[in-house]
């Protein structure tokens, strides 16, 4: 492998005039645009932007195919049988809103109908976008959050989590990889757990849909979301995927003349399918930015870039575990597997202030996270307060893991000077 990215020509803010040499390592926050996205983008708004919503039956077909087209993209890129199972929306935390007000909080409020009390359980490591929608029905209405710990691995632990779920649990949500642990967890194994006891599932897959060879069909998930932001697509713009037979029963949680028919004082009456769940005017040229960054990453093969950030990641974790101060969340006996899926970690540095490191390392251009990660629960279960996070793109190269790595190393030792002065 080069030590430089062979994508990164295709991200303008590589172009050295734009910035000095910028080491990006914060990919699992956002992932840069590359330019394909940002041109198609604007293409779309200058030159064909026209309002996708006005009569559906007349106008503007070519809108519409547009986002037809474009839900068929997505489902083929997550593996969903049908491209009515895919609803646009405005990212991952709007689409745990979704299932939770128009899917969840209806058989809450059923049960208490009936006198039964509904539980949720969600995982110990989950981004606070998997975990306030649900701590807003627990307060709304008489339900328990269950949390399922994880095991000494960082992964749910299974065994754990199987005792948790019982004929109460309206939904079991958690996520596909966490983003500050980062490594995969077994979806298809926890959604079985589920299914056999009938409970519905859903994935927050932000942090995964790229990396993990999505396909919901196999993982038989009923609910999925991402954003698209994190796979090289623009902010604002997400997806929920639902699964045919929900998509039918589950009641939308926004309500607005993009999903309505025909509208009367009395009663109004909706489309049916996906469109339902999309009640103003779409983000088109979000969706055709999606659409573009499925086109580039398909163009230049899933397989190919996931083999090359396999093999960086790789070198990542081997890097870093040298360094006698690293400090990773969790075990630093990582196996060669999960080295190889996990594009992101989270760790301290050995006597020295997350904060001091991060100032550091920004000052020489190295952009990482520094904090909780919006998963403070997670960090007061490990019982710290905040790590440095390194995540890796398709733009990192060797040299970018190099350059860290001398950063770390020369923080280290100034502090450790500071320290003995
Ligand atoms: C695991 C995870 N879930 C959910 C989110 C929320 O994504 P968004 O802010 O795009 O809705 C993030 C964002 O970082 C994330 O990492």
């Amino acid at each position: 492998m080069s030590n430089l990215s062979p994508w990164k020509k295709d991200f303008s803010i590589f172009v050295p005039q734009a910035q000095p040499y910028l080491c990006y390592l914060d990919t699992a926050a956002t992932c840069l645009t590359p330019k394909h996205v940002a041109e198609a983008m604007f293409h779309y708004q200058c030159y064909s932007h026209a309002n996708s919503h006005q009569e559906k039956d007349q106008i503007n077909s070519s809108e519409i195919d547009k986002l037809e087209q474009a839900r068929e993209k997505v489902a083929c890129f997550i593996g969903a049988q049908q491209r009515q199972s895919i609803v646009f929306n405005t990212g991952a935390t709007d689409g745990v809103n979704q299932v939770a007000y128009g899917y969840v909080e209806p058989i809450i409020v059923a049960a208490l109908k009936k006198g039964q009390h509904c539980n949720i359980v969600i995982s110990a490591a989950e981004h606070h976008s998997n975990i306030l929608a649900w701590q807003r029905l627990v307060k709304a209405y008489q339900v328990e959050l269950r949390i399922a710990p994880l095991a000494i691995d960082g992964l749910i632990d299974i065994a754990r989590l199987a005792l948790l779920l019982d004929e109460n649990t309206c939904i079991l949500a958690f996520s596909h990889c966490s983003n500050v642990i980062g490594k995969m967890n077994p979806v298809e194994k926890i959604c079985q757990l589920a299914k056999s006891k009938g409970i519905a599932t859903l994935i927050d897959g932000a942090q995964a849909v790229l990396r993990s060879h999505c396909t919901v069909a196999t993982i038989d998930c009923d609910f999925y979301v991402f954003s698209a932001h994190k796979i090289y697509g623009p902010t604002g713009c997400g997806v929920l995927y639902v699964k045919p037979d929900i998509l039918r029963e589950m009641l939308p949680s926004q309500w607005g003349a993009g999903m309505a028919k025909n509208v009367n004082y009395k009663e109004s009456e909706f489309f049916s399918g996906p469109s339902r769940f999309e009640s103003s005017t779409p983000n088109m040229a979000s969706i055709v930015g999606l659409v573009e960054a499925i086109d580039y990453l398909n163009d230049l093969s899933l397989k190919e870039i996931n083999l090359y950030l396999d093999d960086l990641a790789m070198y990542m974790h081997k890097s870093l575990s040298e360094l006698a101060f690293y400090r990773p969340v969790v075990d630093k006996k990582i196996t060669l597997r999960q080295a190889k899926m996990s594009t992101l970690v989270s760790f301290q540095c050995q006597n020295i202030h997350c904060q001091d490191v991060a100032s550091l390392l920004r000052s020489e251009n190295i952009a990482l996270s520094c904090g909780n990660h919006a998963a403070q629960p997670l960090h007061s279960a490990l019982a710290i307060e905040e790590t440095l996070r390194v995540s890796l793109g398709i733009y990192n190269g060797y040299a970018d893991i190099d350059k860290l790595i001398a950063s770390l190393s020369h923080c280290h030792q100034m502090m450790a000077l500071e320290d003995f002065v």
